[in-house]
C-alpha cells in the first residue's frame, strides 16, 4: 500500500535543517528506544483510533513493531485493513475495527469488538480528530461543523472511555493517551472555535476522570501537540510554511507518553502559556481578531457550499 499523502512543509526553510531544528527545539521529544518500547507494549493490547491516517497509523505501526497487539479504528475500512495487513504479513499482530466517532452505535460496537475479542485494553490511544477552521458566519448553516467537530473530538471520545474503562480499573492497569492540542493551552482564536472548544471540553473531561481512574491504577497522558504534518494540517497554507513534526516523530512522543506515563506532554510554548495567558489573554485575543478581519478566508474554510451560495453575510471590517 503506498502511504498517506501526509504533505511535509512547503517551504523550504521549515522543511531544511533549520525547520528540523526548531522542531526538535520545541519538542516534546519522542522516545527513540524501540527496546524500552518493547519492554513497555510486548503482548499488550492498545487501542489506536484514527489509525488510518497520519499520527494514529504511524502509532499503530510503531506500537505494533515493538510488539504491541494494535487494535485500529476508524471509518475508513478499506485503509485500516490494508495497514493490520501489512503489520501482519511484517510479523506484527493488528486487527481492524470500523469506527465511526460520531454514532452512538459505532462507537459501542467498536468497543465490544475489542471486549470479545480481548477482554482487556492496556493502552488506549485517543488520537482520531476532526479539525475545523471556518469563521463562524460560514457555520450558520451548516449543522455538520457542530455535530462532526463535538462528536468526533468530544462526545465519541467520551463515550468510547466510558465503554473501556471499567475494563482497565477492574484489571487494575492501563495507560491512556489522550491527543489533543497546543491550542487548548493558547489564547482563542478566530476561526478554531469549533476545532478548540470540542478538543479542550474533551481535554477537562478526560483529566477529571484520570483524577478518579488513578486510584485504579489507570493512567493519563495528555499529549498537547503542536503542529504535525499531516492530511489534517495541509489545508491551512500558513500551516505549510511552518516547521512541524512528521506523524513519526510525533508517535515517537506517543511511545514516550505510554513507557514514562508523564501527565502530560508539551511543545516548549505549552509550558510558557499558562503562566503568561492571565497577563496578555484579552489583548491577544483583541489584536488577533482585528488581525483576521484582514485576512481573507481560505478556500479550504469555504468548502462544502458554504459560499458558493451565501445566505449569511460576512462580518463587516471596521
Ligand atoms: N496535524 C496537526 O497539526 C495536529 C496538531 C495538534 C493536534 N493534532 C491532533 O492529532 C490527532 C491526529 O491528527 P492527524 O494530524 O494525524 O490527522 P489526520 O491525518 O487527518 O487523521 C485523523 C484520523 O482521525 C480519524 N477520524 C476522523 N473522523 C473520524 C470519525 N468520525 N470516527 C473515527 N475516526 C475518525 C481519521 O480516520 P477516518 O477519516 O478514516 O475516519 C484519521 O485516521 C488529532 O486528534 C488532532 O486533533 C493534530
Amino acid at each position: 500500500m503506498t502511504p498517506a499523502a501526509n504533505p511535509g512543509p512547503r517551504n523550504t526553510l521549515a522543511a531544511g535543517a533549520l525547520g528540523r531544528a526548531v522542531t526538535r527545539a520545541l519538542g516534546p521529544r519522542g522516545l527513540n528506544d524501540q527496546r524500552r518500547l518493547r519492554r513497555a507494549v510486548d503482548g499488550k493490547i492498545a487501542v489506536v483510533t484514527g489509525a488510518s491516517y497520519g499520527l494514529g497509523e504511524a502509532t499503530a505501526r510503531l506500537l505494533a513493531g515493538a510488539g504491541a497487539t494494535v487494535v485500529l479504528g476508524a471509518r475508513s475500512v478499506d485503509r485500516l485493513a490494508a495497514i493490520a495487513g501489512e503489520i501482519t504479513a511484517a510479523g506484527g499482530s493488528a486487527v481492524a475495527l470500523p469506527l465511526d466517532l460520531v454514532s452512538e452505535e459505532s462507537v459501542a460496537g467498536f468497543a465490544a469488538g475489542v471486549l470479545d475479542r480481548f477482554g482487556r485494553v492496556d493502552y488506549l490511544v485517543h488520537n482520531a480528530g476532526k479539525s475545523l477552521r471556518r469563521p463562524v458566519h460560514l457555520s450558520y448553516q451548516r449543522p455538520k461543523d457542530l455535530t462532526s467537530s463535538t462528536g468526533v473530538n468530544y462526545l465519541g471520545p467520551m463515550r468510547l472511555t466510558l465503554a473501556l474503562l471499567p475494563a482497565m480499573r477492574a484489571a487494575g492497569s492501563g495507560h491512556i493517551v489522550n491527543v489533543s492540542t497546543a491550542g487548548v493551552i493558547l489564547p482563542a482564536m478566530p476561526k478554531w472555535s469549533f476545532y478548540l472548544s470540542s478538543k479542550a471540553a474533551f481535554d477537562f473531561w478526560m483529566r477529571c476522570v484520570a483524577t478518579e481512574a488513578r486510584a485504579d491504577g489507570v493512567t493519563l497522558t495528555t499529549f498537547y501537540a503542536g503542529l504535525i504534518h499531516t492530511r489534517m494540517s495541509a489545508p491551512t497554507p500558513w500551516l505549510r510554511e511552518m516547521p512541524g513534526q512528521t506523524p513519526e516523530q510525533a508517535a515517537q512522543v506517543v511511545a514516550r507518553a505510554i513507557v514514562t506515563k508523564p501527565n502530560t506532554l508539551t511543545p516548549l510554548y505549552g509550558h510558557l502559556a499558562p503562566p503568561m495567558t492571565p497577563l496578555v489573554r484579552a489583548r491577544v485575543e483583541l489584536l488577533l481578531g482585528r488581525l483576521d478581519r484582514r485576512i481573507s478566508d481560505s478556500r479550504a474554510s469555504r468548502a462544502g457550499g458554504a459560499l458558493a451560495a451565501p445566505v449569511v453575510p460576512a462580518p463587516r471590517v471596521h
